[in-house]
């Protein structure tokens, strides 16, 4: 009798941090971070399909984006296969198989999350297709043991993330109305940065410049309340400075931001994508269009949620 293939499809937001705060180093290596953070509208389309005889494979097309460096990873050093090695172990499934296709629309090395968000949307499509019952601290844990910013990415819609990256809430517990989405446009400057070498550089800034008091609970307030402005009001990246003298250029597209009318602007993560904040999505696409031509750039809204089934077909 011939097995049943079963099929997921996952749409896998994007994240811009509205704050990004480093406390200190910890004994581990990494940095203790408190941020919030929110799933934007750029997806990568993840679709998992089971595998009868064990294998993994995993195919990435690039959508608008460079997926060269990528593709000179070996695939077990890709976030999504590593999804697959986590997943395996959460659902005690050792020598379950599969096939897994990314179309990737977030640029590499942007402080955007796409690795995450790739490594997200196979936990979701895996936990669908390998046990829908895993403990939701299970799933997370098993996100956490991939990569820093996967728990908020696995939770999506507005978080607050703590610790290296494994301890996140939701701003607002399910079902509450969700306020008004705020618009944005990022720009990705054409270059990659790794989030390794910022954290190294930051050892030498005073982590008392890498923080600000009250930012998260004000965040937090502006972003629950859906008000634009106080949110404009409460934008931090305590990677900022840092990113800013190994990377000047980062800065330009920051100013073409705001001479195109974003109220603030922003670097997103540990770079190299900047954000603008606009008064609303008609403003946000005019700023778009004052943009130097040739850069990637993507008008966005954030989203209420994260990483989501989109269909799941049982194909015989
Ligand atoms: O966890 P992830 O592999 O995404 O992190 C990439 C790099 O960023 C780490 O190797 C580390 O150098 C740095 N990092 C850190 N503290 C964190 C998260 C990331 O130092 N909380």
């Amino acid at each position: 009798m011939r097995e049943t293939v079963h099929e997921v499809t996952v749409q896998a937001p994007g994240k811009v941090n509205l704050t990004l705060e480093i406390l200190g180093k910890r004994p581990d290596g990494y940095h203790e971070l408190r941020s919030i953070l929110m799933s934007v509208s750029v997806y990568e389309t993840v679709q998992v399909r089971t595998r009868a005889d064990g294998e993994v494979t995993l195919r990435t097309i690039g959508e608008g984006v460079d997926c060269s460096e990528l593709e000179r990873l070996p695939m077990e050093k890709q976030l999504a296969y590593r999804a697959v090695v986590a997943m395996r172990r959460a659902c005690n499934r050792p020598d379950a198989g599969c096939d897994i296709r990314i179309v990737k629309r977030i640029p590499i090395g942007a402080g955007m999350g796409g690795g995450s968000a790739d490594a997200a949307g196979v936990l979701c499509a895996l936990r669908a297709l390998w046990n829908p019952a895993l403990p939701e601290a299970d799933y997370l844990a098993a996100g956490a043991s991939i990569g820093s910013d996967i728990p908020a990415l696995q939770l999506g819609g507005a978080v607050r993330m703590e610790g290296r990256g494994e301890r996140v809430s939701r701003l607002l517990p399910p079902g509450t109305p969700s306020p008004k989405p705020f618009w944005l446009v990022v720009v990705h400057p054409g270059f990659p940065i790794s989030t390794r070498s910022v954290y190294e550089a930051v050892d030498a800034e005073d982590f008392c410049l890498t923080q600000k008091a009250g930012i998260c609970e004000n965040c937090t307030r502006s972003v629950c309340s859906g008000d634009v402005r106080a949110v404009a009001q409460s934008l931090f990246n305590g990677l900022q400075r840092t990113v800013s003298r190994l990377y000047p250029n980062t800065e330009y597209f920051e100013t073409a931001l705001g001479k195109g009318g974003a109220i603030v602007t922003l670097l997103s993560g540990s770079g190299s994508a900047v954000f603008g904040l606009a008064e609303n999505e008609e403003t946000a696409k005019q700023i778009q269009r004052s943009l130097p031509p040739n850069v990637w750039s993507n008008v966005v809204q954030t989203l209420p949620d994260g990483v989501m089934a989109a269909h799941g077909p049982l194909v015989p």
